[in-house]
């Protein structure tokens, strides 16, 4: 490539430094950069050729040429780098004026956060994993068997007047409470047994401050060998302190559920005048907040469980009600109507 004659070799470097800063000054990306200094000065370069066969030259010619190829490839690296910095600043400048302006306050993310209702099943699902219980699931849709018929309930039964609801077909309701549950869980399990069932149930109710067709229940299911009433208060006790805090009283009244026997009311000390009477209870100082009672033997036997070996309890209440109680809410219809005013306040 290179004709061996001295003065040849100074043309060279010439030609090439000039080369190369014209092609360096036409050059508009950091690529093109890149060739252009690695043609000249890369290990294969033409500069970089020049000062490896320096050797072959005669001795007394060396240093010139030498010298001559040196600064000449100074001259085009530092060229290169300038243009490069130059390139570089003016990506940065055309981001800053056109695109984004990164001098600007970041936009801040909006964090969700889980709805109320959402929050209160999973503080009253903790409680009761810490005291050994598991969570089950049923579906909503569910059939008349499950919903009604297992749970002693049969069809010409006037319990169901209390609970009519939407139905998909004439056997096919959706649940009106979370107690099939316990018939779809006891099933399919044997006793020892002690599970909890967070879910939506749906009623034909007219929407008002306590009432809606579409509602949120928990239901708690014991069976054992030896179970009595006194296991279900004391449940319930320490559920209610937990719940509403350090000696919060609980209080069984005498109901009527068909498939529990003896059936139960919870009440609890009405948090908004702690026991006084007030208007929210009806000056009573209580609170109804769930149905219970021992499990009813037809329903034990109903799924083959031997009602002389084992007993059992169960419970059901409405997570709205246990919300509205601990945060002061009045009217159920906060939770569905998704203002976020509301929401973001918990
Ligand atoms: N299922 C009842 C309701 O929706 C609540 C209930 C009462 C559940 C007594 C129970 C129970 O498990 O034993 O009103």
């Amino acid at each position: 490539m290179i004709e061996k004659g001295n003065d040849r070799y100074i043309k060279d470097i010439e030609k090439y430094l000039k080369d190369s800063l014209i092609e360096t000054d036409k050059a508009s990306t950091i690529d093109e950069l890149e060739k252009i200094y690695y043609q000249y000065l890369g290990r294969k370069g033409k500069i970089t050729y020049i000062l490896r066969s320096l050797s072959s030259l005669p001795k007394d010619k060396r240093p010139l040429v030498g010298k001559k190829a040196n600064e000449a490839s100074k001259r085009i690296e530092k060229f290169v780098n300038e243009k490069k910095n130059n390139l570089k600043k003016k990506v940065v400048e055309k981001v800053l004026k056109e695109e984004i302006d990164i001098t600007l306050p970041g936009r801040q993310l909006q964090l969700g956060k889980l709805h109320l209702i959402t929050k209160t099943i999973n503080e009253i699902v903790d409680i009761f994993i810490g005291m050994g219980y598991k969570v089950a699931e049923g579906p909503e849709v569910e059939s008349d068997y499950y919903n009604f018929e297992a749970l002693n309930i049969p069809p010409d039964h006037p319990a169901r007047t209390l609970q009519d609801t939407l139905f998909i077909t004439d056997k096919m309701p959706l649940r009106t409470h979370t107690s099939p549950v316990q018939i779809r869980f006891m099933e399919r399990n044997k006793p020892p047994i002690y599970i909890i069932s967070p879910g939506r149930v749906y009623r034909r109710d007219n929407i008002d401050p306590t009432h809606s067709p579409v509602f949120t229940q928990f239901e708690g299911l014991v069976v054992d060998r030896g179970i009595s009433m006194a296991h279900l208060k004391a449940t319930l006790e320490v559920f209610a302190e937990k719940v509403f805090g350090e000696g919060t009283k609980v209080r069984l009244l005498p109901s009527y559920f068909p498939y529990t026997e003896p059936s139960a009311e919870v009440l609890v000390q009405c948090q908004e005048c702690m026991g006084k009477g007030c208007s929210v209870c009806t000056r009573s100082g209580w609170i109804e907040i769930l149905g219970s009672g021992m499990v009813h033997p037809y329903v034990l036997e109903n799924v083959g469980i031997d009602s002389e070996e084992y007993t059992g309890f169960a419970f059901g209440m409405g997570v709205e009600r246990i919300a509205m109680l601990k945060y002061k809410i009045s009217d159920m219809r906060l939770f569905f109507e998704n203002d976020l005013r509301f929401l973001k306040q918990f």
